[in-house]
C-alpha cells in the first residue's frame, strides 16, 4: 500500500486509478470531430467507437493475458480463475459526450470474489475522480488538488433534498418513470438529471446532492460508485432496502435512503 492525498490506496485501487485515468485522458483528447454512433437496445440508446475503444483500452491494461475476469457495458465478459473480477462503464453518460455535454466519465469497479473492494470513478470534462477502497474511505481529487475524504450529505428531510435521477431508453420504461417522477417531485425540494448514473452517484456521496433514485441501471453504471457511496457513509439500496437491483437503485445517507425507497415503493 502506499499513501494517495492522505489516503491508503490497496494495489487494485491503484491499477484501476491508474487506467480510469488512461481511458478518460483517451476520451477526452482522442474524440473525433464526428462520431460514429450505433443504436443498442432501442434508438436511442446510443453507443459510439469511444465507447467500444475505451473498453478495449481498460480491459487490455487491466486485464490483459492475465487471469482477472472482467464484465464491460460494451460485451466484455470473461470469467478469470484469479478471483478478481473488473467491472467496466468505459463511457457513462455517452449522450453527454455526444453531445458535447461535460457530465461523462469512466467507471472502474475491481471485485474480489464478489465484492467491491476498489473503485474509481473519473470524469474528465469536469476534472474529478472520486475513489475508495474498501475500510479506506471515499476520496475526490478535483484537477490536481491532493485528494480529500468525501461523506454524504446530512439532510434528512425530503423536502429539503436535492435529488438526482436519469431515465432509460425504452419509450415506455420512459413514460412510466415520468408517472413516478410526478409523485416524487412535489415532495422533494428538486430533482436533476444530469445523465450519467455513476457520476450522479459519486455526487451523493460527496454531498453534492443529497440523494439518487433510478430504475434500469446496470451493475456496472453503479458498482465502483456503489463503494464510493458506503465508503462515504452512505446507502445504496434497492426499493426494499436490500441490495440495489436493476429495476431500483436508491441512494444517500441512511435516513433519506430509507425514506427515499419507501417513497419510489408507492
Ligand atoms: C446511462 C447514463 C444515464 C442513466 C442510464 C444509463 P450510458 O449510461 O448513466 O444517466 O440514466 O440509466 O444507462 O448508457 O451513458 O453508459
Amino acid at each position: 500500500m502506499r499513501r494517495h492525498g492522505g489516503g491508503l490506496v490497496n494495489p487494485l485501487l491503484q491499477r484501476a486509478l491508474l487506467a480510469a485515468e488512461h481511458a478518460g485522458e483517451f476520451l477526452l483528447h482522442q474524440r473525433p470531430q464526428s462520431l460514429a454512433v450505433e443504436s443498442k437496445s432501442t434508438a436511442t440508446d446510443a453507443v459510439t467507437e469511444m465507447d467500444r475503444a475505451s473498453e478495449a483500452l481498460l480491459v487490455a491494461e487491466l486485464v490483459g493475458d492475465g487471469d482477472d475476469g472482467v464484465l464491460g457495458e460494451e460485451g466484455g465478459e470473461r470469467r478469470g480463475t484469479s478471483g478478481v473480477r473488473w467491472v467496466l462503464d468505459p463511457l457513462d453518460g455517452t449522450v453527454n459526450y455526444l453531445y458535447r455535454l461535460p457530465v461523462w466519465g469512466v467507471s472502474v469497479a475491481a471485485e474480489q470474489h464478489g465484492e467491491v473492494v476498489a473503485a474509481v470513478v473519473r470524469a474528465p470534462a469536469l476534472g474529478v475522480t472520486w475513489f475508495a477502497g474498501r475500510g479506506e474511505g471515499a476520496w475526490r481529487v478535483d484537477g490536481d488538488a491532493p485528494a480529500r475524504q468525501v461523506h454524504v450529505g446530512t439532510e434528512t428531510d425530503l423536502a429539503r433534498s436535492l435529488i438526482a435521477t436519469g431515465f432509460g431508453y425504452d419509450a415506455n420504461d420512459r413514460i412510466r418513470q415520468v408517472d413516478r417522477l410526478g409523485s416524487i417531485i412535489g415532495v422533494v425540494r428538486d430533482v436533476r438529471r444530469a445523465g450519467a448514473a455513476a457520476i450522479d452517484l459519486c455526487w451523493v456521496a460527496d454531498g453534492t446532492v443529497d440523494g439518487y433514485f433510478e430504475e434500469g441501471t446496470h451493475h456496472w453504471d453503479r458498482a465502483a460508485a456503489g463503494l464510493i457511496i458506503v465508503e462515504a457513509g452512505g446507502v445504496i439500496c434497492g426499493a426494499d432496502g436490500g441490495p440495489p437491483t436493476d429495476p431500483m437503485t436508491v441512494a444517500g445517507n441512511t435516513s433519506l435512503a430509507e425514506s427515499l425507497a419507501t417513497l419510489v415503493s408507492r
